[in-house]
């Protein structure tokens, strides 16, 4: 049997399963492509300095967030139509990320409906990610819908006016394969049923006259906690603690929107400084591909991790057993680390980990 190592291991088998113009469109980014680079680069930057002789013998990995008990402190990026990776979709990716102890944020555009994903896995711990629509009655209704649900958080993502400007997409000139639907929005929205071009479709869906007004509009319509998504600069997370944020994630969206922003990373600190300040937790999405990488953005700030494309490789490889090989690997690495660097529970792990900048580059 083929085993996994890494996550890598799930790419290269994920690449080979899938239709070319679909994998670009999943594994790629904006422009040339560097912000993308620079994701997965900015940790391969950081080094740790381990602490030896602390007693090591049992590391827990879980983490508390908003009030919910997580088994390790990584979650699953909301991510438009699972179905393009396997035909179970979200109930698999849901069901998998369950089994770990694990959360996950559902994208608006989800190819199952959020009902359908939470009566599939009564017990999960689901997020639903929700954008700002033209029509707002259209974000009000997927909020509500998520509230009967049992979903325990609103993810609003504040980064996206309109689709980013992505040349594998142009050059393979991309279509969603024919049949797929976002189940999740076409109940309320039977307009924009028809997603086959993902460029038109957003055009049509999104709003970029939005601003933080809006923002503190979702966060006074349902009683749940509000996750402002897509944050790199650190006067833009004070004004998503003044909207009525209640943790903020430091992302830039896969470096699929702009090319050439600053790596996920690379803007945690100064973000997780300010929210700090403000008492909100801060999560951190963008290249994480292994448990040291979550251990590193935990030490610069970030309280948890969210981890988009390796959950859809996962996934392409093989559905629910893929998803759940992925996530285990990224817990079981996230173990070794901490227990490598001397740290048994997570509020250990903290800056003092990180060997001083200029030491190694
Ligand atoms: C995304 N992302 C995304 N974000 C969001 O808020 N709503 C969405 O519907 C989607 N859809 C989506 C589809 C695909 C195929 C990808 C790869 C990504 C962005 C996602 O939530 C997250 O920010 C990044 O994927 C994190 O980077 P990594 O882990 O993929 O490097």
């Amino acid at each position: 049997m083929h085993r996994f190592a890494c996550v890598r291991d799930y790419e290269e088998a994920a690449r080979g399963r899938l239709r070319p113009d679909v994998w670009d469109f999943m594994a790629g980014g904006a422009g040339e492509e560097i912000t993308l680079r620079d994701n997965t680069a900015a940790f391969g930057r950081v080094r740790v300095w381990p602490r030896v002789l602390t007693g090591v013998g049992h590391v827990d990995t879980t983490v508390e967030l908003l009030g919910q008990v997580w088994s390790a402190p990584i979650g699953i990026a909301p991510m438009a139509l699972h179905e393009m990776c396997h035909s179970d979709a979200e109930i698999a990716t849901v069901r998998a990320a369950t089994a770990v102890g694990l959360p996950t944020v559902l994208s608006a555009f989800s190819s199952v409906a959020v009902e359908d994903v939470t009566a599939a896995s009564p017990h999960a711990n689901v997020w639903q990610q929700v954008y700002i629509f033209k029509d707002r009655q259209v974000t009000a209704s997927m909020a509500e819908r998520a509230v009967v649900s049992g979903v325990r958080a609103l993810v609003v993502t504040v980064d996206s006016p309109w689709m980013g400007r992505r040349h594998r997409d142009i050059r393979d000139g991309f279509r969603f394969p024919d049949g797929l639907r976002s189940a999740n929005l076409s109940a309320s929205l039977s307009q924009w049923a028809d997603i086959s071009d993902p460029v038109l479709h957003s055009r049509s869906a999104m709003d970029p006259s939005l601003t933080w007004t809006d923002v503190e509009w979702l966060a006074g319509l349902t009683g749940l906690p509000l996750v402002v998504k897509g944050i790199l600069a650190p006067d833009d997370a004070e004004r998503a603690l003044e909207a009525g944020a209640d943790a903020i994630i430091v992302s830039n969206h896969g470096a699929r929107q702009l090319d050439r922003t600053t790596a996920a990373l690379d803007a945690l600190p100064d973000v997780a400084a300010v929210a700090r300040a403000g008492g909100v937790p801060v999560l951190l999405d963008g290249g994480v591909r292994s448990g040291t990488d979550v251990l590193i953005a935990m030490a610069l700030g970030a309280a948890a991790v969210l981890v988009g494309r390796p959950v859809l490789y996962g996934l392409a490889v093989a559905g629910e057993a893929g998803v759940h090989g992925v996530l285990t690997l990224l817990v079981d690495e996230l173990r070794d680390a901490m227990g490598l660097t001397g740290c048994s529970v997570t509020p250990q792990v903290g800056p003092e980990l990180i060997a001083p900048a200029g030491l190694f580059h």
